[in-house]
C-alpha cells in the first residue's frame, strides 16, 4: 500500500453488529453482494483486503483479478472456500475466526443429536399434521442418550466442547484425530482415542468436527457407514463433503443407521433430495454458530484483522 493510502475493504455481505462501521472509521468500504457480483467486478483492482463469507469461492482466478489484495478475512472458522496455497503464492493473508463459534456450534451439534435421538422434528410434524391422536406406548420410539457412546471426529475447540457437553448426559466418549491430545486433557474430558474405524463401529453416535481438507473429504464414506452400529445416529455440524450423502441417505434408509442430524450440505444451498425424503433426517441450514453473540463476534474478528492491517500490525488470527 502507498503511504497514507486509506485501506480499501469490500466485504461481501450485510454483517451484524457494529463490524462494518468500524472499518468504515479507518478504512474506504464497499459492502458488496457476493465476490461473484458487478461491485466485486468494479473494485476488485484497487482493493487490499476482502471480508469473506463461507459462500464465497477465492481462488486463482479471483486473485489474478485483485492485484492489490493484501488479505483475506474470512468471517468462519472454515477456510475451504479459499484457496489457501494460491493466497500463498500472490502474498496474501488468510485470516479466520476461531474461537468465538466454539460454544455455539457445540450447542447445536448436541441439539442435533438430541433431536435426531428423539425424533424431535418428526413429533414436531406429526403434531402439526393433525396426527396425534394421544399417547400411546408405541408413537416415536427413538434411542436413548444418557449413557450412550459418542464418537468425536477431531478433539479441537468445537470437538472438545461436544466432549464436555456429553459429560453431563453420561456419555462415553471416542475420539480420533491424527494428533492424540496430552493425557491430562483427555482425562479432563473422559475421552478415549481410537482408530478411525473403530470409532465408527464402537459408537452410538458420531459426531464431526474435523475441517474439510483433502483428507476428510467423504471420510464419512459407505464402507464407514455400513460399519457403524445397528440403531446409530450420525451428527455433522463441520461441512457437508465429509459425508457421501447418497451413501448416507441408504444407510438411513435400509441401515444400519436410525437418524441423521445435519446441519450442512455437500452442495449448499442444495440438499440431497433423498436425504430431503427421509423423515429420519434432521435439517438445519447452516446455522452452527447463529446464535446473535456468536454471530456479531465472528464479524468483528473479521474486522479486528482487516484493521491490524490497516495499521500495519500483526495479524491476529492467520490460518
Ligand atoms: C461455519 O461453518 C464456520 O466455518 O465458521
Amino acid at each position: 500500500m502507498r503511504p497514507k493510502e486509506k485501506t480499501k475493504v469490500f466485504v461481501t455481505g450485510p454483517l451484524p453488529g457494529d463490524a462494518v462501521a468500524r472499518l468504515q472509521a479507518s478504512c474506504d468500504v464497499v459492502v458488496g453482494g457476493g465476490v461473484a457480483s458487478a461491485a466485486f467486478d468494479d473494485h476488485a483492482e484497487t482493493l487490499h483486503a476482502i471480508v469473506s463469507l463461507l459462500t464465497d469461492r477465492i481462488d486463482a482466478t479471483l486473485l489474478a483479478r485483485a492485484p492489490r489484495l493484501r488479505l483475506v478475512a474470512n468471517v468462519a472458522v472454515g477456510v475451504d472456500n479459499v484457496d489457501l496455497a494460491a493466497c500463498r503464492a500472490r502474498g496474501v493473508a488468510v485470516t479466520h475466526t476461531p474461537g468465538v463459534l466454539t460454544d455455539a456450534t457445540a450447542d447445536l451439534a448436541f441439539a442435533l443429536l438430541l433431536a435426531a435421538a428423539r425424533r424431535v422434528a418428526e413429533g414436531d410434524r406429526l403434531v402439526r399434521g393433525g396426527q396425534f391422536p394421544g399417547w400411546s406406548p408405541t408413537t416415536l420410539l427413538g434411542v436413548p442418550v444418557f449413557r450412550a457412546t459418542l464418537g468425536i471426529v477431531g478433539l479441537g475447540r468445537i470437538g472438545q466442547a461436544v466432549a464436555r457437553r456429553a459429560r453431563g448426559f453420561g456419555m462415553r466418549v471416542l475420539y480420533t484425530q491424527r494428533r492424540r491430545l496430552e493425557e491430562a486433557l483427555e482425562r479432563a474430558l473422559s475421552a478415549t482415542w481410537v482408530p478411525l474405524e473403530e470409532l465408527f463401529a464402537s459408537s452410538d453416535f458420531v459426531t464431526l468436527h474435523c475441517p474439510l481438507t483433502a483428507e476428510t473429504r467423504h471420510i464419512v464414506s459407505r464402507e464407514r457407514l455400513a460399519s457403524m452400529r445397528a440403531g446409530s445416529v450420525l451428527v455433522n455440524t463441520a461441512r457437508g463433503a465429509c459425508v457421501d450423502e447418497a451413501a448416507l441417505a441408504d444407510a438411513l434408509e435400509h441401515g444400519p443407521l436410525v437418524a441423521a442430524g445435519l446441519d450442512v450440505f455437500e452442495d449448499e444451498p442444495r440438499v440431497h433430495p433423498r436425504l430431503l425424503a427421509q423423515p429420519n433426517a434432521v435439517l438445519t441450514p447452516h446455522i452452527g454458530s447463529a446464535d446473535r453473540r456468536t454471530r456479531e463476534a465472528m464479524a468483528a474478528v473479521a474486522a479486528d484483522n482487516v484493521l491490524a492491517l490497516a495499521r500495519g500490525e500483526p495479524l491476529p488470527n492467520p490460518v
